[in-house]
């Protein structure tokens, strides 16, 4: 099965958006959000980081660092990514790639198309603000809500890391390329 291209994951992010997530909205983070992108991180992953990785995920790559904002204003979601040049997985030579760093959407407004939405203005941004030919992340093996979701946005397992994380979960490297 060949992948969505982005701009099709973009029309169908903006469906959703319209029809599943209505009066949500989904915006470029600001240093504001910082503290609810922070707090969002802290109960809904195990992964944590100080601030002043957020920061300069903020200051250096912040045109792929998205929240998503209910109708009350409040932030409950967000995605942040990292540009990096390495070996592609599709192509040898080195390439620019999209690391997709961290997603969350609080429980109570999961479901709704969030994580969907982020990932596809993230992809978008991707390609055509930082040039990236691939895009890449690593998800619990164990957690399939995430790996649904990417498989629909196109992206597929390229490899397992064994023992990534910290409590000795393995991780799917799953990636795809852009556009
Ligand atoms: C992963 C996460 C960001 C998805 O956010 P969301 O807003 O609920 O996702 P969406 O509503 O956009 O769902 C998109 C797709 O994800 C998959 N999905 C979402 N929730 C799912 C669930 N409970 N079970 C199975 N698949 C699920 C489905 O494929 C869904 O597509 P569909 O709407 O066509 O069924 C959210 O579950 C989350 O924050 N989880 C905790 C943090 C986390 O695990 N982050 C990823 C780390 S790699």
């Amino acid at each position: 099965m060949s992948e969505p291209s982005i701009y099709q994951v973009y029309e169908e992010a903006e469906r959703r958006l319209r029809e599943r997530a209505i009066g949500y909205t989904v915006r470029h983070a600001e240093y504001r959000d910082l503290d609810s992108v922070i707090g969002i991180n802290e109960v809904s992953l195990p992964e944590h980081y100080p601030r002043s990785f957020y920061e300069e995920l903020l200051e250096d790559y912040g045109k792929a660092f998205y929240v998503a904002v209910s109708p009350r204003g409040e932030v409950v979601g967000y995605i942040m990514n990292r540009i990096e040049t390495k070996p592609g997985f599709f192509k040898h030579w080195l390439v620019r790639s999209g690391h997709v760093v961290s997603i969350a959407v609080l429980s109570e407004h999961r479901g709704r198309g969030l994580g969907y939405v982020l990932m596809a203005y993230a992809m978008k941004t991707m390609y055509e603000d930082y040039k990236c030919g691939e895009t890449y992340l690593e998800v619990r093996v164990s957690n399939k809500p995430a790996i649904s979701l990417y498989e629909k946005l196109g992206y597929r397992v390229v490899k397992t890391e064994r023992n990534y994380y910290l409590d000795g979960e393995d991780a799917y490297v799953m990636a795809r390329r852009l556009p």
